[in-house]
């Protein structure tokens, strides 16, 4: 509880009130700064579909909207554990939920964010993906039978927006030299991967799981949990999907293919397919000049990682005094910072006649968004409302 508190002190004007739509939401506050408006009941339902079709268990990742509406949501949904990647990650979650159980699954970790989660959490899951990471948890943990660690392998580029395995993930030689000194110093033995985050080719998973296949009958030791990560993807208009069902299907393919059974605890870890859709941003209309407009939100505030990755965000205009022209025209939007680079990636259609005072309600902004708000020009400010229209 504490974490968030401190972050309310920066996040002014937090609401708790419920409306039932943007518009009744306007016309009580007419903000004037960014306006995340969250669908508590849509994230839930998202949570409860994700959980009664996956074959295991489903953790939440917290970094992807850690807001705690959000978490309230996935757990009212249904999830009670949760993927972490810092320590005050992991207080967040202990503090909010007496249920629940933080994985930490950032395979880098420094030394006190271990032994604190371990000694004063009671952290139990911890990932690695090299020696020197394994050794460091050695050294950190009292006993290391009553903790399991994730190998996390690296998997083949290609498949999602943003590909992870560069930074993170060990390779199938790697992954049985680690596995071996895991089962060795005692640790119960997991793997995990991640196939990259919008990760829009079902197949994605299926490659990955014979990579653990291989590791597994190379390695030849007791696996007892296989985390498959997060990437499932939210429907951004510029990307054609298949449907969320086609991931499932190719991960219990997947998993059946390399024999594994129900001796293994099957595990993922999805964030933007939980909350994407249930975040829309409110913007303001500062300045208009042609058909340029100039709005109080950018690429240093909730469009930081949607600009970076050219998704396509549904965008509407929202006009409370007045009746709004018929025509449409691509307009260049531009962030409310001094920085040249503050501009969203491609041009968004919205009526000829937008002018200055005008809201766009941007949809789709529920992952990395108010996550990767950064305070760039002191435009940190904004309010988070509910909007039960759903
Ligand atoms: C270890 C780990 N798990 C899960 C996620 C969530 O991924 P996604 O939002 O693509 O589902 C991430 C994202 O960075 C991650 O690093």
């Amino acid at each position: 509880m504490q974490v968030w508190l401190e972050r309310m002190t920066i996040e002014k004007n937090i609401e708790s009130k419920s409306f039932p739509s943007v518009e009744a939401m306007l016309v009580d506050y007419r903000p004037e700064v960014p306006v995340y408006c969250l669908r508590k009941k849509r994230i839930q339902r998202n949570a409860r579909d994700f959980v009664n079709n996956f074959p295991g268990k489903v953790l939440y990742a917290v970094k992807c909207n850690p807001h705690p509406w959000v978490l309230d949501a996935c757990h009212v949904g249904g999830i009670s554990d949760f993927d972490v990647a810092s320590l005050e990650e992991v207080k967040l979650i202990r503090e909010r939920y007496n249920n629940s159980t933080p994985y930490f699954q950032h395979p880098v970790k420094s030394r006190s964010a271990i032994r604190n989660s371990y000694r004063l959490h009671g952290v139990r899951h911890f990932a690695v993906d090299h020696l020197s990471e394994l050794s460091k948890v050695v050294d950190e943990v009292d006993d290391t039978r009553g903790v399991t660690v994730y190998v996390r392998l690296a998997t083949p580029p290609g498949g999602a927006s943003e590909h992870f395995s560069d930074k993170f993930g060990a390779s199938i030689d790697e992954a049985v030299s680690l596995l071996n000194r895991v089962r060795n110093t005692g640790f119960k033995c997991a793997l995990s991967f991640h196939v990259g985050s919008q990760c829009y080719d079902p197949c994605s998973y299926q490659t990955a799981l014979s990579v653990v296949g291989k590791t597994i009958s190379r390695a030849r030791v007791p696996i007892t949990a296989l985390d498959v990560g997060g990437g499932f993807p939210a429907s951004y208009p510029n990307m054609a999907l298949p449907p969320l069902a086609d991931f499932m299907k190719a991960i219990v393919e997947g998993v059946a293919a390399i024999g594994l059974g129900h001796e293994i605890t099957l595990l993922c870890e999805p964030g933007r397919a939980l909350v994407a859709d249930g975040v829309s941003v409110v913007t303001k209309v500062y300045l208009r000049k042609g058909e340029r407009l100039y709005i109080n939100d950018g690429i240093f505030g909730s469009f930081a990682e949607s600009s970076s990755n050219q998704f396509q965000l549904p965008a509407r205009l929202v006009r409370l005094d007045g009746p709004i022209g018929n025509g449409l025209k691509p307009f260049t939007v531009f962030g409310p910072t001094c920085d040249s680079n503050d501009q969203l990636p491609q041009p968004v259609c919205l009526p000829e006649d937008i002018c200055e005072g005008d809201w766009i309600e941007f949809s789709l902004l529920g992952a990395y968004s108010n996550a990767l708000n950064t305070n760039f020009n002191g435009f940190r400010g904004c309010m988070f409302v509910d909007i039960d229209d759903t």
